[in-house]
């Protein structure tokens, strides 16, 4: 049976994460696995699990088992409220932070819409606006500092313009201090700009931070722009050194959707996440949420209210971040003892990646294979890019491998880029 004429014509637009694809085919335990973004599992509270069950179904009872309110339960919304400093009325919870970008996507979002977002992007995101084909627009040499927003028209990222067309009357022009002699993105109107998405903590997949002066500058173009900002923040509480820096949300709330995560700071089963904005947007995904889900798991935001109100989580926190930052140390000695001359890499101050620059020689797509029958696994940086270019680069991540699998992991790499540069 031929099934292609009864999918939608949204179907060709779904992008399929060469992430999840490489989770598929290999037994990342069998290997040594620099690929994923899992946390580490020994920073999951299981021995407090029971303890905190038998707490939820005391207080609860069954309530816990049966559906519950679209915006979240009331108790987990407080906590977070209280915790962010915000009024309840402007916390929904999500089932994950996924959930929040494609909501915010399909709230926002018509074919053609423009979203200015880094390049590389992280691929999740990439997925939600493709499939409700948008187009990505990089953001990449404004956040690099280099005060240029440029104009990514024309890149053979497989989507299909169907929106406004370029129009230069209205088109989108940068007119503040160092962007304006560098006006650009002139054939974008203005208009279709709908949102920034920025992950401004400990980016994935790159595991660089924004400065104050950054989130100002985007802030600005925001308003500048008259668009919304969508803030991805699930690594905002892992900071293992340097100094918080204001969350966008806190420059511009009248625009920003700041998307949080249990994921990293309590365990990824339990997909819950929140959503902190203005309560005229958040009304909008509320009723987005009913089709989507009803309600999120309800069992689950009472186990992650009891674990953030009891103290847990925050204790659990300190114990992770020392983990994470012992890790990210380790990986970072790593590299400096094993990379070949040539190979650069961020240092991030939180988060649970790495980005390595190689040599313009090696490719990272064409060695993948090769480094997987060796028992070494990474992503390709180039997955992460719009236009699958910059193949010289790759994510590494350093929370998931065992420590006493990271030496000879990076040796292993080390060694392959070695002959890959020759
Ligand atoms: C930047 C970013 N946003 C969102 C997510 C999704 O997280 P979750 O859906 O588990 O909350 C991830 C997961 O790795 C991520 O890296």
């Amino acid at each position: 049976m031929n099934y292609s004429k009864y999918f939608s014509s949204d179907v060709p637009s779904f992008l399929r994460s060469p992430v999840r694809e490489i989770f598929r085919k290999v037994d990342l335990s069998a290997i040594c696995s620099f690929a994923g973004g899992y946390p580490a599992a020994c920073t999951f509270p299981l021995a407090d699990i029971p303890g905190l069950t038998e707490r939820v179904l005391e207080k609860y009872g069954t309530k816990a088992l049966q559906y519950g309110a679209t915006q979240g339960v009331p108790e987990l919304r407080e906590l977070i409220a209280s915790r962010y400093g915000v009024p309840v009325s402007q916390v929904q919870i999500t089932t994950s932070s996924q959930q929040g970008i494609d909501v915010c996507a399909r709230v926002f979002l018509d074919p053609g819409d423009v979203v200015l977002a880094s390049n590389p992007i992280y691929l999740g995101a990439l997925q939600s606006f493709k499939a409700y084909r948008a187009e990505v627009v990089d953001l990449n040499d404004f956040m690099a500092g280099e005060g240029v927003v440029s104009q990514t028209h024309g890149h053979p990222w497989p989507y299909k313009r169907e929106g406004p067309t370029a129009a230069s009357s209205d088109a989108l022009r940068v007119g503040r201090g160092r962007r304006e002699a560098k006006a650009v993105c002139e054939t974008v109107p203005s208009s279709a700009v709908k949102f920034i998405y920025v992950i401004p903590d400990f980016n994935n997949p790159t595991g660089k931070t924004l400065t104050l002066a950054e989130r100002e500058e985007l802030v600005a173009l925001a308003r500048e722009l008259d668009c919304l900002i969508v803030e991805d923040s699930p690594y905002r509480e892992l900071r293992y050194s340097g100094e918080a820096v204001t969350s966008i949300r806190e420059l511009a709330p009248e625009r920003t959707l700041q998307l949080g995560s249990f994921s990293k700071i309590f365990a990824p089963g339990f997909r819950i996440g929140w959503i902190i904005g203005p309560e005229e947007l958040l009304e909008q995904i509320y009723v987005c949420k009913q089709c989507l889900d009803l309600c999120p798991p309800v069992m689950d935001q009472y186990l992650a209210a009891e674990f953030l109100g009891s103290g847990l989580l925050d204790a659990n926190l300190v114990k992770t971040i020392a983990e994470y930052r012992r890790r990210r140390d380790l990986m970072v000695s790593l590299l400096e003892k094993y990379m070949p001359a040539g190979v650069s890499w961020t240092y991030p101050e939180g988060g649970l990646f790495l980005w390595l620059t190689l040599p313009p020689a090696v490719d990272t797509v064409a060695l993948y294979d090769r480094a997987l029958a060796a028992g070494v696994a990474y992503v390709a940086g180039s997955f992460f890019y719009t236009d699958g270019s910059h193949r010289n680069t790759m994510r590494l991540n350093f929370s998931f491998v065992d420590e006493a699998k990271m030496e000879p992991g990076i040796k292993l790499l080390a060694s392959l880029l070695r002959d890959a540069a020759e």
